[in-house]
């Protein structure tokens, strides 16, 4: 949900700035701008401003055709848009300006909302300051402007502090002032920023993809963070070389705090498309490694035992937990909701899945023996986030099953276990999803063998879930096939997902995948609602995903194809290998491998992200970054 980056140091600002975008699109993508500070004799500290509505490429097009006047500077922040305040417009892009008092201009690029905007535009406006969008983030700009005193010895940084004292929501920013040309000033409270330490020079972003090429130390800021960033090129301070100061972090206080540098956890290669048309097929063909990732030195099929590490200091308190709620948004909901199954049917532990917005708004009941279980692939999820904290304010204890390592839901919950599936850049959540409900059966058996699983049933549990990449990689063998049956039905406007039991999740995962990418409505729901109503709108070829593997509820399933199918709905099913039956009822089958039921979304849910993938293509859709929406959801 919107992307910074930001540069200061010996080299030149742009080609960084702009190489950080393109990775950072995924966040957002309906507008982009930059903001380069110049260090030109005659010209220092001018700012130069580029715009433009649409995609990186439209800005760097816009850059190329002024020829690059301006932009040879070496300090620069820019930033790729999801709009929040204010439609898609070039006025409305960012970065934003402000004009202090004796001249000094201010640059900024801000990521999140700021919920005291207006009574704060309205303060600005009868100050004098004219403002030229509608966005929140102008607000900021032209406060800090406004608290601009080119007296103070670091006047920036304070400036930056104390507007930060004056607002209310989330932000990460970076902000430049023409008066200061070898100066970066960034800070976070609620969105993500990453800093990252290179050779003569800073890189700042709201995710390490925009760093890694440049440098793998890296201090992550924490809320209400400042970080002030001096640096420059040779014969700038004297020194023949390019030069950095050391990084300065304070509170928005004032406060001088101790940073931590870390290396990011991330190869180049993971996060570029190595071949692949798009990062979500890329993704979903990951996945037999990526859940062997999740799952190596977790299961141990030879002592039959789940091993989870993170786990280790709180393994009593999770034993005796009296009721869990998992939590999260859109396909991470989905993911808890099998957990939901997993947890109850595997350990015999109360538990439900709450979609984190409502949970955090309901005065929710916390009895001891609580845990919540934040689910998120990115861990930055404000609606998630917000329900962690108040789970915790009341007393539960949290574990996170997270994949961004070093996220702030990672470091909020008392403990947790990583996805390990890797970068996940595709706007459509595939993979991640895949390691979410792998960690929560992990999760489930290590309670359930605490509880009240035999060790043989959890050894056969362990040998079949230890199988499960190998299943994964047979079924994405079937893409082609998949694709075709796809073609034949993609012109349908309305499709139905319909599942049972540990599949009525995955009904409702298939759904929202259909319809993110290809722009398809689809409902998912569970197989026996249907006659409640939604049969109505079963018409002649109107397409039913069913999820009909062999299991508990079967012969149930299979009656309500039956009913779709005497009303002319076209068919298509994922099921059970082998099941010749199942061939007399559906137009398509997708076939997966037999595996226990608690097991089987780990399996069912790859025909339907290869089927959402094609309809998309086929369609002629941007597969990668659908519209509307955004990899992160970091406002409300
Ligand atoms: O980063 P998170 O897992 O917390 O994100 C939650 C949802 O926003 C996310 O799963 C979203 O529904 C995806 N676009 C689905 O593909």
């Amino acid at each position: 949900m919107c992307g910074i980056v930001a540069y200061v140091g010996g080299g030149r600002a742009l080609p960084v700035l702009l190489e950080g975008l393109k990775r950072l699109e995924y966040r957002g993508y309906d507008s982009a701008g930059v903001a380069v500070t110049s260090l030109n004799e005659g010209d220092v500290g001018a700012t130069s401003v580029c715009r433009a509505v649409g995609r990186v490429s439209v800005l760097e097009d816009r850059l190329d055709a002024g020829g690059g006047d301006g932009f040879d500077g070496h300090l620069g922040i820019a930033h790729t848009r999801w709009a929040t305040h204010g439609k898609v417009t070039e006025a409305n892009a960012h970065p934003h300006q402000g004009t202090a008092e004796g001249g000094a201009n201010i640059a900024l690029v801000h990521n999140g909302t700021i919920e005291n905007y207006a009574a704060l535009r309205k303060l600005l406006e009868k100050k004098g300051h004219a403002f030229t969008s509608e966005t929140d983030t102008e607000v900021l700009a032209k406060l800090v402007a406004e608290l601009y005193d080119p007296d103070n010895e670091h006047a920036l940084e304070t400036a930056v502090q104390s507007a930060l004292r004056e607002v209310t929501g989330a932000y990460a920013i970076a902000v430049t002032c023409d008066a200061e040309p070898f100066t970066l000033v960034a800070a976070r409270k609620g969105s993500p920023l990453i800093v990252g330490i290179a050779d003569g020079g800073y890189v700042v972003a709201s995710d390490g993809s925009a760093i890694v090429s440049h440098t793998s130390r890296a201090v992550t800021l924490d809320d209400y963070q400042v970080v002030r960033l001096s640096a420059g090129p040779a014969n700038t301070s004297g020194s023949d070389k390019a030069w950095a100061a050391p990084l300065h972090t304070t509170t928005i206080d004032n406060v001088k705090v101790t940073h931590e540098v870390t290396e990011l956890e991330l190869e180049l290669e993971q996060i570029e498309l190595g071949g692949y048309e798009h990062f979500m097929l890329k993704e979903i063909m990951e996945q037999p490694d990526s859940v062997r990732t999740c799952l190596r030195g977790r299961v141990d099929t030879r002592d039959g035992r789940i091993v989870l590490g993170g786990l280790n200091a709180l393994s009593r308190e999770l034993v005796r937990a009296k009721r869990f709620i998992l939590t999260g948004q859109g396909t991470a909901y989905h993911a808890g909701l099998i957990g939901e199954y997993l947890f109850e049917d595997l350990a015999k532990v109360p538990a439900r899945a709450v979609y984190a917005s409502e949970f955090r708004y309901r005065n929710p009941i916390i009895e001891d023996g609580s845990v919540i279980v934040p689910i998120s692939q990115s861990g930055e999820t404000a609606d998630t986030l917000a329900a962690l904290q108040e789970a915790k304010d009341r007393g539960a204890l949290s574990l996170g099953c997270v994949n961004v390592v070093g996220s702030t839901m990672a470091r909020e919950t008392d403990a947790g276990v990583y996805l390990r599936v890797g970068p996940e850049i595709g706007v459509a959540s595939t993979k991640a999803f895949v390691g979410q409900v792998a960690v929560l059966t992990m999760l489930a058996l290590y309670m359930g063998r605490r509880r009240v699983l035999a060790h043989s049933s959890v050894e056969d549990f362990l040998t079949h879930l230890d199988r499960v990449p190998d299943h994964i990689a047979a079924i994405v063998q079937q893409s082609d096939e998949i694709k075709q049956r796809t073609a034949d039905v993609v012109d349908r406007e309305n499709w139905l997902f319909l599942g049972r039991g540990y599949n009525y999740p995955v009904a409702l995962e298939g759904a929202l995948k259909l319809k993110e990418i290809s722009y398809i409505h689809a409902e998912g729901m569970p197989a026996a609602e249907m006659k409640h109503g939604p049969i109505a709108l079963i018409d002649e070829g109107m397409p039913v995903v069913f999820i009909a593997t062999r299991g508990s509820q079967y012969d149930k399933v299979v009656s309500n194809i039956e009913e779709v199918k005497a009303r002319g709905g076209r068919i298509l099913a994922v099921a059970t290998e082998g099941d010749t039956d199942i061939e007399r009822y559906a137009d398509a089958v997708f076939p997966v491998p037999d595996v226990p039921e608690p097991l089987q979304p780990l399996l069912t849910v790859i025909p339907l992200q290869l089927l959402s993938y094609h309809a998309a293509v086929l369609r002629g859709h941007d597969v990668d970054k659908p519209r509307n929406l955004a990899k992160s959801v970091t406002v409300e």
